[in-house]
């Protein structure tokens, strides 16, 4: 059956549409090569795909999964010990869970890592081969909050006036998992001894080009601490004002989670946040399945920072 996707944002300065509302097909089940070609299609036009009713369990989601390419063990899961995890590692537990099911404790670690994603992000800028899509399943959702809004890095690029195009067309900046938690006051050493070397700045370019499309987009991201040859806090300064440019409500799409919504969003070319909800009142039990990308934004010399 053909698929049919609904722009669910338009706008004058949105091109062809931000994030696709997608009927017409049950990814739990058999896919045609077709039927990816048409996923992959509609994730270049849109950035975003929401997908309803999909029932899926860890298998059937890392098999969906495995049609887009080699699965990431997302940071959370690579440092974490075997006896604190509840999913299989590549299943990133995106929930307010412990290993035993019960809501984490206030001061748990992995809750306080994962507030993190409150944060305006793309997932893994933090990797010199950062992650191509994300896909995340809801399993349980919460009565009230935790909406996970999208921003539309394409558009945002576009919007930006020419002379600062030129001025970002060539920086490269440095993203660190520490750098991203030292805005929420969460210090290194909280990732243990063991995960240090994990938080080595890796260098990007802030205007990366997908690879299909052709398009432009800034690649911005809680996890950029600096720019490569600038003082950091003009760095940091510029990054916020890039921030909060890109994240205008007019480039933004909010996702109201229902039980077995299923999202994928490329990291290339958006960012996402959560939002808050009553983590230590309900549960939020998301699953995300992480692709990798197919390769560096730019070399890896070693960082400076
Ligand atoms: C993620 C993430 C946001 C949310 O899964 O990568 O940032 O709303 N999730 O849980
Ligand atoms: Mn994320």
């Amino acid at each position: 059956m053909a698929l049919e996707i609904t722009p669910l944002r338009t706008g004058p300065r949105l091109g062809a549409g931000f994030a696709g509302e997608v009927a017409g097909i049950d990814l739990t089940r058999p896919l045609s090569g077709e039927d990816v070609a048409a996923i992959e299609a509609g994730m270049d036009r849109y950035g975003v795909l929401v997908f309803h009713d999909q029932r899926f369990d860890d298998q059937t989601q890392l098999a969906f999964s495995r049609h887009f390419g080699g699965l990431e063990v997302s940071s959370a899961g690579e440092m974490s010990r075997p006896e604190e995890r509840r999913l299989a590692v590549e299943m990133a537990d995106i929930s307010n869970l412990d290993a035993q099911g019960r809501l984490r404790a206030a001061d748990d670690r992995r809750r306080l890592i994962a507030l993190g994603n409150q944060l305006w992000h793309s997932d893994a800028s933090f990797r010199a081969v950062p992650a191509k899509y994300s896909l995340l399943s809801a399993r349980v959702v919460p009565g009230r909050g935790g909406n996970t809004e999208f921003a539309d890095m394409r558009a945002a690029y576009d919007a930006l006036d020419a002379a600062t195009k030129a001025e970002v067309e060539d920086l490269v900046t440095l993203h660190s998992n520490a750098y991203s938690r030292e805005q929420l006051g969460v210090r290194p050493e909280t990732y243990g001894a063991e995960n240090q070397e994990k938080l080595r700045p890796v260098r990007q370019r802030l205007v990366r080009t997908h690879p299909v499309t052709g398009r432009k987009s800034l690649y911005l991201s809680a996890h950029i601490g600096a720019i490569e040859g600038w003082p950091v806090p003009e760095a940091r300064a510029f990054i916020r004002d890039l921030m909060e440019h890109a994240t205008q409500p007019e480039f933004v799409h909010a996702h109201a989670w229902r039980p077995w919504d299923l999202v994928i969003w490329d990291n290339r070319t958006t960012m996402h946040r959560a939002r808050r909800y009553d983590d230590r009142g309900e549960v939020r039990d998301l699953r995300r399945t992480t692709i990798r990308g197919d390769g560096p934004t730019i070399a890896q010399v070693p960082a400076a920072a």
